[in-house]
């Protein structure tokens, strides 16, 4: 049986799809805070399991009989609940005696441990300590974070601005980590193994340009020079310091082939997106 966490969310959905093209439905089980989310799994012969990250107790019946559990970080911002939430999930998974655990961590969280990475790196030590045989997925931010909110606004004023000097940041789409995730999951060879995800190195000039190709309308790449707010300026901040240009090739070994190219992400997002 494998188990999958947070099942609910964007890529836990994507996880479980791929799981289905894998593996008889029957022993695929989602353990997700709000089952009612999920009953078009259920629909589909998924076994649905109720297990909430703030109520240990559900999480030891969520992942009973589980020779794999995906454990999908939790998407509380606050790090010190965060922990308390991944460390109940791992309790869980010891006392339900799951076969191996893999969690989806952040890239450089071995290493690193304030900011984003400061709860992927607890868990990924409370991860070694709890002594289950364990896959540790190191994520990059994902594309669609970037791409959707930068397409909408650029097909509407038709150009791109940013503050990022020309610097790299690589980013991997969703679609193609949840297909790494189900590969661990129903592959042999790689618990024990953690794995530092990348996808694709692309800068804004080239976003603009590969804007231009698959929307067919011109979108002008211009830099900005007053600094974005929030999170956003944060991350430009990151990205003109090159933290964010690290490449692999961990994606690409596990998916057999390399992940999806920066256009072919677009393309995927455009068709969902209606653009006026
Ligand atoms: N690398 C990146 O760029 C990036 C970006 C965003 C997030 N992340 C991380 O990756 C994870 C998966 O991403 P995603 O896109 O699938 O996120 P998402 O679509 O926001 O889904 C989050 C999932 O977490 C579940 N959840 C929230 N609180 C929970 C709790 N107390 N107990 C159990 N489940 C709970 C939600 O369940 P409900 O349906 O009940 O709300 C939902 O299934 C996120 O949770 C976050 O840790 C990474």
């Amino acid at each position: 049986m494998i188990v999958v966490s947070a099942a609910s969310g964007g890529l836990g959905r994507l996880v479980v799809d791929h799981l289905l093209a894998r593996r008889p439905a029957s022993h695929i089980a989602v353990a997700v805070r709000t089952p009612e989310r999920v009953a078009d799994l259920a629909a589909r012969g998924v076994q649905v399991r109720r297990g909430d990250y703030d109520e240990p107790d559900t999480l030891r019946t969520a992942f009973e009989g589980a020779d794999r559990l995906l454990l999908i970080s939790s998407p509380e911002l606050d790090p010190g609940r965060r922990i308390r939430q991944h460390q109940a999930a791992l309790d869980a998974a010891r006392a339900a005696d799951v076969g191996a655990v893999a969690y989806t961590s952040f890239l450089d969280a071995d290493t690193r441990s304030d900011g984003v990475t400061a709860a992927h790196h607890a868990t990924e030590h409370a991860l070694k300590a709890s002594g289950l045989p364990h896959t540790v997925l190191r994520h990059p931010f994902y594309s669609e974070g970037f791409l959707r909110p930068a397409l909408q606004h650029a097909l509407h004023a038709a150009e791109l601005r940013d503050a990022t000097e020309g610097r790299g940041l690589n980013t991997a789409s969703r679609a193609d980590l949840a297909e790494a995730a189900a590969r661990v999951l129903s592959e042999d060879d790689h618990v024990g193994r953690a794995y530092d995800f990348t996808g694709t190195l692309w800068t804004y000039p080239e976003l603009a340009q590969a804007l231009t190709r698959v929307s067919g309308r011109p979108v002008a790449h211009c830099v900005r020079h007053v600094p974005a707010p929030g999170v956003q300026g944060w991350l430009e901040g990151q990205i003109r310091a090159g933290a964010l240009e690290r490449q692999t090739d961990d994606l690409a070994r596990v998916l057999h082939r390399p992940p999806a190219a920066l256009q072919e992400t677009l393309t995927q997002l455009l068709a969902e997106i209606p653009v006026t």
